[in-house]
This record gives C-alpha cells, structure tokens and sequence, in this order.
C-alpha cells in the first residue's frame, strides 16, 4: 500500500472497479402486454417514456432480489477472477429486500459461499447503488478493507398495480441486479474524484409505499386498495428530476474542475428518456457519452446504474484512466452522484 498515513494507523489507498456482474429475470413484459392488462398504447407509452420492454421477475421464489442480486454478483466475481471468501464485505443497495430481517446482503453471501464477510443492505431507493458506490469507496480507501462488493438490486414489479388505476405508474418499472466489486490498488490515481448526496425528504409524499392509513400524506384519502402499491406524482418527479440532473452533473463537474467534455462516459439511472436526453442536450453530449438502454429494460431502480455499467463494460469496455459520472436521483427524494477515474 502507498499513500499518506490516516489517523488510527490505516493509509489511504486507489480503488478500482475490479469486476461487474448483472442479472435480469427471464420474462419480458412488453408494451404489447401491458395493452392486454389496462388502457394504455405503445405510442404513448415509448413517446413519453422512451419504454418498449421490461423484465418482470417471478415472483414465487427463483427470481427473487437476493437471488437475482446473488447471480449478478457470481458474475462479477467470474469477471474480476476472484473468489467469494476474498470479500470483506457485500452491500446490497434494494428498497425490495424480500424480508425487513434478515439483510438482503446476508442471503447473498449465504448463496455465493462467502466467508464470515461484513454484509448489510443500503436503501437509497433509485440513488441506492450511487449512494453506495460513495459509502463503498470510503471504506477500501480508507484502507480497512480490500474487496467490497456493491450491488443494486430492485424486483418493484411487486409493488405495481396492473390496472388503469396504476398504469401511470406501472408502465415505467422493471426488476434486474446490477453489481460491481470495489478493490483496493496501490495506485492511488484510480477511485472517487468528486461525488454528492443530497435528499430533500419534504418530498417524500412524490413516490411511497403505504401499507397503512397513516402513510397517505395530508389530503390524499386512505384507501386501502393503494396498500402496498407504489403511489407515484409522475409530473412531480419528472419536473424535480430535469432541473436536478442537470444542476448535480454541474456540482459534480465544479467540485472535479473539470467539463463536461472531460468525462468519457455518463452513467445516469434511466428513469425516462426524455430526461435522459434533456441531460444530454443541455451539456452538449455526444450519443456514445451518455449510455441507455432503458427501451429495453425500464426503470430498474438501484440496479438501473449497476446494470448499465456491466453492459458497457461487456459490450465495449472501459479503458484505464477513463473518467466516468454516475448520477441518479429517486424517492425520498434523493439524489447523488460519483465520479469516478477508473
Ligand atoms: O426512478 C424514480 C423516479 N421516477 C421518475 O423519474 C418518473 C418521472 N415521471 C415520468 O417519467 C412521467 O411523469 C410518467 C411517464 C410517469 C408519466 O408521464 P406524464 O407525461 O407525466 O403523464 P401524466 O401522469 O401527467 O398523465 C398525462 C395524461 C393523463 O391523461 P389526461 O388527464 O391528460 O387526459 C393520464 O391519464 O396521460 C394519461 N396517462 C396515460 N395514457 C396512456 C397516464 N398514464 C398513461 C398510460 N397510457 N400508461
């Protein structure tokens, strides 16, 4: 290890994105099916949302989000050659998590055959995995720990209601795990550069769950038909969310002093692609610049970022030294970012 010496003996290290994984369950729900469930259209829904498929997990046991979160980390592992008992620790940033106890995290270090790791879940909702690419990194920098495997994982396909009631909704989310394995490297060039996190929780009432009266906000009647079904103001977010993306991406950039044209590569959570392309019209961005594919897979909540990195890094990889911004924003309201030099 090199670097300068931490208070209580640590020393600060590089961190490198060793390997990454994803997983997406096997079932396509495409527009075409969610003709046959409420009154809705493809037209409408790939105009407003840039949507023409997702996967929709099974939601009886084999595709659960620790299962799907467990593959996508075997995947990563296979790519950075590594063994499960090398991890120190596995994070799983979900807001899905099949059971409040135990931690997502320790069902996937029981399936992937992890030693004795630290392994705790993170709820960012959509910020979840950039959040804890933030959280991640301070603990292999710090030099505490060598190998930390981060993943998102979301299956909110659970939550949706199906119906015209919920198509609004429903029509924008898809399940997938995404994960990336944080390393420690004595080139101490490589890791964060910049990064943000921010939430404003006023805006709670924009996206929740309830599975009680007391969770509808002030003035939205109880009605019971809404527990457990995700209650989303679409205009509210997506207006929040224009104006955020573009101001964090500025934030991220100043604190980095740096411009948008230094960064090779953004990695945004892909909530709708209008918004994805106002982010790239404002900076002026390339195509190749900013990656989506949410036509193909939806909103996939933490595992959104997750996944479009490991398809990147499959499909045409990422060179050393590369710059890349990750940025996402969500329920809470929360939104962050991580900029990274790979
Ligand atoms: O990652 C978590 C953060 N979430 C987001 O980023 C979501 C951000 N928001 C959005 O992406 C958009 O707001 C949605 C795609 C969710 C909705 O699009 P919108 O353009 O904001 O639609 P709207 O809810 O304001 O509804 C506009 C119209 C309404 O009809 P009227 O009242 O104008 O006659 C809706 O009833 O479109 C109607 N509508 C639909 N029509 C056909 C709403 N959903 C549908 C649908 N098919 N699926």
């Amino acid at each position: 290890m090199s670097g300068p010496h931490q208070p209580g003996g640590a020393q600060r290290v590089g961190v490198r994105i060793a390997g990454t994984g994803s997983c997406l369950p096997e079932r396509k729900l495409t527009n075409a099916d969610l003709v046959n469930m409420m009154e809705t259209s493809d037209e409408w829904i790939v105009q407003r949302t840039g949507i023409r498929e997702r996967r929709i997990a099974d939601h009886t046991g084999p595709e659960s989000t620790d299962k799907l979160a467990a593959e996508s980390l075997r995947r990563a592992l296979a790519t950075a050659h590594m063994d499960a008992k090398d991890l120190d620790a596995i994070i799983v940033a979900t807001m899905t998590g099949e059971m409040s106890c135990p931690p997502t995290a320790c069902l996937v270090a029981a399936q992937i055959g992890a030693g004795a790791c630290g392994a705790f879940d993170l709820n960012g909702a959509c910020c979840g995995f950039v959040f804890g690419l933030n959280v991640a990194h301070g603990l292999v920098a710090g030099g505490a720990y060598r190998n930390v495997a981060l993943i998102g994982a979301d299956t909110l396909t659970r939550y949706m209601d199906y119906s015209d009631a919920g198509r609004s909704t429903a029509i924008i989310f898809g399940d997938a795990a995404g994960c990336a394995i944080l390393r420690a490297t004595d080139d101490t060039s490589k890791g964060i550069i910049a990064q943000s996190m921010h939430s404003d929780g006023a805006g709670w009432k924009e996206i929740y769950v309830p599975t009680q009266p007391f969770h509808f906000p002030e003035g939205v009647p109880v009605d019971a038909c809404k527990y457990g079904r995700v209650q989303m103001n679409g205009a509210a977010v997506f207006k929040f969310a224009v104006g955020t993306f573009s101001n964090l991406i500025d934030e991220t950039l100043q604190k980095a002093r740096l411009k948008p044209s230094d960064i090779d590569l953004y990695i945004c959570h892909q909530s709708n692609q209008r918004i994805l392309h106002a982010a790239r019209d404002r900076f002026g961005l390339p195509e190749n610049k900013l990656y989506i594919n949410i036509d193909r897979v939806g909103n996939t909540v933490a595992a959104s970022v997750p996944l479009c990195l490991d398809e990147v890094v499959r499909s045409r990889g990422l060179p050393e030294g590369a710059k890349v911004l990750f940025v996402a924003f969500g329920g809470g309201l929360t939104w962050g970012s991580s900029l990274w030099q790979l």
